[in-house]
């Protein structure tokens, strides 16, 4: 469990005491100051917004930017800092109108439509996992073998990134969100795996008959001159790193937190109609994007009786606002019957995740079809002796060690 270290009480990001909920200084600082200071790790400070309402406001507000090269970006961690100045920047860093012109590059690649035809291929892969662990028989790790392998798998189709890559990018993705490892060593991650991507778009430019996203972009994109090859190497690069390991982490969290709540597993079970709103609650729930959103502001803006002041960092707290009582009652509650269900796990606003619809799809399938083919799935060890990333860009279990 992770624990303040004396003279940190008011550091971002705050320390959890239990994994499965918000750090509580967040709900302190939401009662008594929810436009609130806060200090990050090289002693700068940010606002930190811990309200629904004003977490909303910032993040469709065209004032607050997502560029991490303004002077008070609010890293949440060193190594963060290093790794994402240190390579090619892409849409996820781009204010308007330069980021609207790459999105739109990628959004038919992710509309409902191009998604829903992904569903049998993605039932296939889950079937195909689960088929694996039961001949391997139990206990396995389901990170490794379920909720990190799928998601790697389907990114590595869409991209047309070779399956055989995967140990790599996962490995250099886990240093490059690891808000504990050395600066140096999450920057080498980083260079390292856009240096793969840099070569592997430079094969697809040299014959992009292929049918992937990247051949796709060579063809539409880069051939006519509308981007440049570095910048389909940031946005291969990002997609490579989003795609898989958010999803990676809400479906290991969601798994664990289902199985402390036998009766909604029970429920989802005999109703997969359920699995729709169970993949929203769970999403709101676990909010695996623990330390976004990250913005500085463009001007002097008021919000809740407080004067941000151009230049300012500013954290408006996706994982505050999803556990806001004021409009999830009792937040702490697994509930797939809430009245309001606009979370912001995959945040909001222009630069809401792209990727959400695919996400959707992956989860909703593993809860079809993990607890129907595995019914007496279980932990392997006491919960308390599951190790969390508490220091890492995306939260969520090291390993989850089942057994049925
Ligand atoms: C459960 C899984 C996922 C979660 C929780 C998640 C969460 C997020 C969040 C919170 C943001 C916006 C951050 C901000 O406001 O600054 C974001 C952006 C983004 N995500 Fe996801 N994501 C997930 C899956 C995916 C997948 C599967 C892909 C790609 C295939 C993807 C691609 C992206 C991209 C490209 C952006 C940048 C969008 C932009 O700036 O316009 N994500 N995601």
């Amino acid at each position: 469990m992770s624990e303040a270290e004396p003279g940190t009480a008011n550091r971002f990001p705050f320390p959890r005491t239990c994994p499965f909920s918000p750090p509580p200084a967040i709900a302190g600082a939401r009662a008594q100051e929810p436009v609130k200071k806060v200090s990050l790790f090289d002693g700068t400070e940010a606002w930190m917004l811990t309200r629904y309402e004003d977490v909303r406001q910032i993040l469709g507000d065209p004032r607050f930017s997502v560029d991490p090269r303004k002077e008070h970006y609010p890293f949440p961690y060193a190594s963060r800092k290093a790794s994402l100045l240190g390579v090619k920047r892409s849409i996820a860093w781009m204010d308007p109108p330069e980021h609207g012109k790459h999105r739109r590059m990628l959004m038919r690649t992710f509309t409902q439509k191009r998604i829903n035809e992904m569903a049998p291929k993605i039932q296939g892969y889950v079937d195909q996992l689960i088929d694996a662990m039961e001949k391997k028989g139990p206990p396995t790790d389901l990170v490794a073998d379920l909720a990190l392998a799928l998601p790697s798998m389907v990114i590595s189709e869409l991209l047309g990134v070779p399956e055989s890559e995967r140990d790599f990018f996962e490995e250099a993705t886990r240093l490059r969100m690891d808000g504990d490892a050395a600066p140096e060593v999450s920057l080498r991650a980083a260079l390292e795996m856009q240096d793969y991507i840099d070569r592997l778009v430079s094969r697809k430019e040299a014959d992009p008959s292929g049918d992937d996203l990247i051949c796709a972009l060579v063809r539409e994109q880069i051939e006519p001159g509308n981007l440049l090859h570095d910048e389909a190497v940031a946005m291969a690069d990002l997609m490579l790193q989003a795609g898989h390991d958010t999803t990676a982490n809400s479906i290991a969290m969601s798994t664990i937190i289902l199985l402390r709540n036998p009766q909604k597993l029970t429920q989802l079970r005999d109703d997969p109609t359920l699995a729709p709103a169970a993949v929203e609650e769970l999403l709101r729930y676990v909010t695996p994007n623990h330390t976004q959103s990250l913005r500085t502001a463009l001007a002097d803006v008021e919000i809740g009786g407080q004067i941000i002041r151009e230049g300012d960092g500013v954290i408006p707290s996706i994982l505050a606002a999803n556990w806001d009582p004021e409009i999830f009652q009792n937040p702490a509650t697994v509930d797939f019957d809430r009245e309001h269900s606009e979370h912001f796990a995959f945040s909001y606003g222009v630069h809401q995740c792209l990727g959400q619809n695919l996400a959707r799809l992956e989860l909703k399938t593993v809860f079809t079809t993990l607890f129907r083919r595995l019914p007496e799935l279980r932990l392997a060890v006491p919960v308390e002796e599951l190790d969390f990333k508490y220091n890492s860009f995306v939260y969520g279990p090291k390993a989850v060690p089942v057994t049925w």
